[in-house]
């Protein structure tokens, strides 16, 4: 079975002192709740301070992108070796990366080989536009997108990661996709993808996450989905109250 996962992507909130205040508190509410995997992701520059923070915990942190080189000219960008002691996870190709950062699926591909390579874990994200919900193309250009993302990534390596389904229309809205349609994507276009390039076997190992407008109300009938194994939180994940019981919901659904 596919262990569930609660992940917050903190986006660019948090200063150094208030990521430590957030790191704690979650430390204190969700430190036990072990059959769910929690993982934080703050800012760059939180990282050293929350690691610390989460040291000896069970709790662990990810890194919200990073490049693909492992050192160079490459002004104001991280490569993955900097990572290693701060993050075990990294999301990649985050909508707002590939929107207003230029992130192709080219470049993700890139990056999510020098994570895997690195002994990181990628959170690798894709989804559609409104646009191109309202047209009928999120079938095609989701399974495109999960298809160039793990060009050249083996069956082994793939069983590694962890696909995040995040419609942009739901990103921030309020409008989170129906339990229903998220399940649809997610195991219907997400996992179907991932089974017609590696097979069945393989595509029921790899967790496919869901995100967009989730948040402590809607979680457990998103976790209920039997091809949903988590979420990628944003604006919930930055209070520790919301954030926590939507560990504790998902921990109750899979009980
Ligand atoms: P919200 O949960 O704020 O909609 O953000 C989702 C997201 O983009 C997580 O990566």
């Amino acid at each position: 079975m596919r262990k569930p996962m609660m992940a917050g992507n903190w986006k660019m909130n948090k200063t150094i002192d208030e990521a430590v205040a957030l790191a704690q508190d979650i430390k204190h509410a969700v430190n036990d709740i072990n059959s769910v995997d929690r993982v934080v992701c703050p800012p760059f520059v939180d990282l050293p301070a929350v690691a610390e923070v989460l040291k000896g915990s069970n709790i662990a942190t990810g890194a919200q992108n990073m490049h693909w080189a492992a050192n160079g000219a490459y002004t104001g960008e991280v490569s993955p070796s900097m990572l290693k002691g701060l993050a075990t996870y990294v999301i990649l190709g985050h909508s707002e990366r590939r929107q207003y950062f230029a992130e192709t699926d080219e470049t993700v591909n890139k990056k999510t080989k020098a994570a895997l390579e690195a002994g990181l874990t990628p959170i690798v994200c894709i989804g559609e536009s409104l646009e191109q919900n309202e047209r009928g193309e999120t079938q095609s250009f989701v399974s495109g997108q999960v298809r160039g993302a793990l060009d050249g990534i083996s069956a082994e390596q793939v069983q590694q990661l962890v696909l995040a389904y995040e419609p942009i229309w739901a990103i921030g809205t309020g409008r989170a996709a129906t339990a229903q349609q998220a399940n649809d994507i997610c195991g219907g276009v997400v996992r179907a993808t991932v089974a017609e390039l590696y097979g069945k076997a393989v595509a029921e190992n790899v967790r496919v996450l869901y995100g967009g407008s989730t948040n402590d109300k809607n979680i457990r009938e998103i976790m209920a989905q039997p091809d949903i194994d988590g979420a990628l939180i944003g604006g919930a994940a930055l209070k520790v109250e919301s954030y926590a019981e939507m560990v504790r919901g998902t921990a109750e659904v899979y009980a």
